[in-house]
Parts: structure tokens; C-alpha cells; sequence
């Protein structure tokens, strides 16, 4: 699924950066990918799957 469609950038991708590359809050997705520099509709839901990736990862862990 596209989250951003002003720069193409899929649910997969954010998944796979904050999963593999260690990306953890929006400053490092909008670094990695210019997520949201555009018309900004896509940074709420970026934020909740920022959050679930998280909150997934830690339960891994732990
Ligand atoms: S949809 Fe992401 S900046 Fe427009």
C-alpha cells in the first residue's frame, strides 16, 4: 500500500526502515524518504504505522 503518494513511498518501506535500518521517529523516515515534504497527507498514518512497527519491535525484544 502507498502511504505517500506524492513520493511513492510504500507501507513495506517504512516497515523495512524502521524493522532493518533502524529508523525510529518521523525526523529519520522524512530523511531517509521525504515522506510528508510535499502536501502532508500522508504523515498521520505514517505516524500510527511509525507506532505499531515500534511497538511490534519491542515486543519482539522483550
Ligand atoms: S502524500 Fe506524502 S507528501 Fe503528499
Amino acid at each position: 500500500m502507498i502511504v505517500c503518494l506524492c513520493h511513492s513511498v510504500s507501507d513495506k518501506k517504512l516497515r523495512k526502515l524502521i524493522l532493518e535500518d533502524g529508523v525510529s521517529d518521523m525526523k529519520g523516515i522524512r530523511r531517509c524518504t521525504a515522506l510528508g515534504t510535499q502536501c502532508g497527507k500522508c504523515v498521520r498514518q505514517a505516524k500510527e504505522i511509525l507506532n505499531e512497527t515500534v511497538a511490534f519491535q519491542y515486543q519482539q525484544v522483550s
